[in-house]
């Protein structure tokens, strides 16, 4: 049975190594290596869900906050389809498509509702999301041309949300309607 470490950090799964110091998928260094632990396979538990959606996301906008809980389980089963191995790339491909589409009309959403309104860092946030679009359009040609591992950009997809929604729309909260 082949023997499996667990990054603690990121959660990739190892084989063939004694024990993880630096986690190969995304370099977190262990200073207590006992803290990747090895597990067999059988054990091996997978999150169901990466992010967890709860207040700490609101916006205090009903559709906007449909929207955000909306993506974040459209990032929780791309998660479960890339983890489970037994979907076609096809399959996955229509996940990602999906995702990234919704992401767009999200967006749209929002960006309609800083018209009108003395929202000042309208600017800065459309940059925001003008880059996640261009990351978007890589990853779509990425993932269709060659299928590439998609736990990096599950990760990108993670830290973007929380750290976009936390941090750059909350900054509209007190602009918009509820
Ligand atoms: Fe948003
Ligand atoms: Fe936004």
């Amino acid at each position: 049975m082949a023997q499996v470490i667990v990054c603690q950090n990121c959660k990739s799964e190892v084989e063939g190594v004694e024990q993880i110091v630096r986690c190969p998928s995304c370099h977190a260094i262990f200073e207590d290596p006992s803290r990747a632990k090895p597990v067999t396979k059988e054990k091996l538990e997978i999150p169901t869900e990466l992010i967890h959606w709860d207040n700490r996301f609101l916006v205090g906008n009903k559709i906007i906050d449909e929207q955000h809980e909306q993506l974040c389980y459209l990032i929780n089963d791309l998660h479960r389809a890339v983890q489970s191995r037994t979907y076609r790339a096809n399959f996955i491909l229509d996940t990602v498509k999906a995702l990234l589409d919704y992401v767009s009309n999200h967006f749209r959403t929002e960006e309609a509702l800083f018209v009108g309104t003395s929202y000042p860092d309208t600017e800065l946030h459309l940059k925001e999301h003008h880059f996640f679009e261009e990351k978007a359009r890589a990853i779509r040609k990425d993932y269709t041309e060659a299928q590439i591992d998609l736990k990096p950009v599950l990760r990108f997809l993670v830290e973007w949300f929380v750290r976009h929604v936390q941090q750059v729309d909350r900054g509209y909260k007190n602009h918009i309607g509820k």
